[in-house]
């Protein structure tokens, strides 16, 4: 293992799994509302186990939204992605945020150094603007909040460019979980 990987995925993964606290790759400790081991039998606390499983769900019920939206059934469309987002929105205060935090913003200006760093700071910036553009193309369909001219009328291209957008978060999401609890106990 790299001498880098020691310090950034030593401190935070493996004193995650093996004892009672997590620390962060600076040495703070993480504060979370989770316990402590994760249950996927990799370097995971359970709280990054618990979002790649939601992540995985809530990436197959945004497919099924597609799928009422092509049988014309708009309302169940509407529903079903709205939910994801708000669930989403949860996922992201209570993880992925936290984490964003605790583990990310204070090194952003060596971030391009590392893939550790890099992966997930790519990742959260896109996921951040799929969060924002998502809950904006819910407040157009959803809700008369907006005057006229914020409002974008095609509708098609909206929603699949977030479709992009929001599989090319997923995909690196998992990549970031992929380097940071699988790729340093392989
Ligand atoms: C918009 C949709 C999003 C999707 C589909 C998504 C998906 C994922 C997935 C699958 C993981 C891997 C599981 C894990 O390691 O926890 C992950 C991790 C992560 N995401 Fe997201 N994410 C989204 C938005 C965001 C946003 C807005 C941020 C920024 C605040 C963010 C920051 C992170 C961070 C820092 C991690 C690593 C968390 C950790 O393991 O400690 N993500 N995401």
């Amino acid at each position: 293992m790299p001498e880098w990987m020691k310090t950034t995925f030593g401190q935070k993964s493996l004193r995650a799994t093996k004892h009672d606290r997590a620390i962060g790759p600076t040495g703070q400790p993480i504060v979370t509302l989770f316990p402590v081991q994760g249950f996927l039998g990799t370097g995971a606390p359970f709280a990054a186990d618990f979002n790649l499983i939601m992540q995985l769900i809530l990436g197959a019920a945004l497919i099924a939204g597609v799928f009422f939206a092509k049988q014309k059934r708009f309302r169940a469309h509407g529903i079903c992605q709205t939910t994801v987002l708000l669930v989403n929105l949860l996922m992201i205060g209570l993880v992925m945020w936290p984490s964003f935090h605790q583990q990310l913003r204070p090194t952003l200006p060596k971030v391009f150094h590392r893939l550790y760093y890099a992966a997930a700071t790519i990742h959260a910036l896109a996921g951040m603007m799929a969060e924002a553009i998502g809950l904006y193309i819910v407040i157009v369909a959803g809700t008369n909040l907006l005057p006229q001219w914020l409002c974008f009328t095609h509708w098609k291209r909206w929603m699949r460019a977030e479709a992009v957008l929001w599989s090319i978060v997923l995909v690196s999401g998992v990549g970031t979980y992929y380097v940071w609890y699988v790729a340093p106990f392989a």
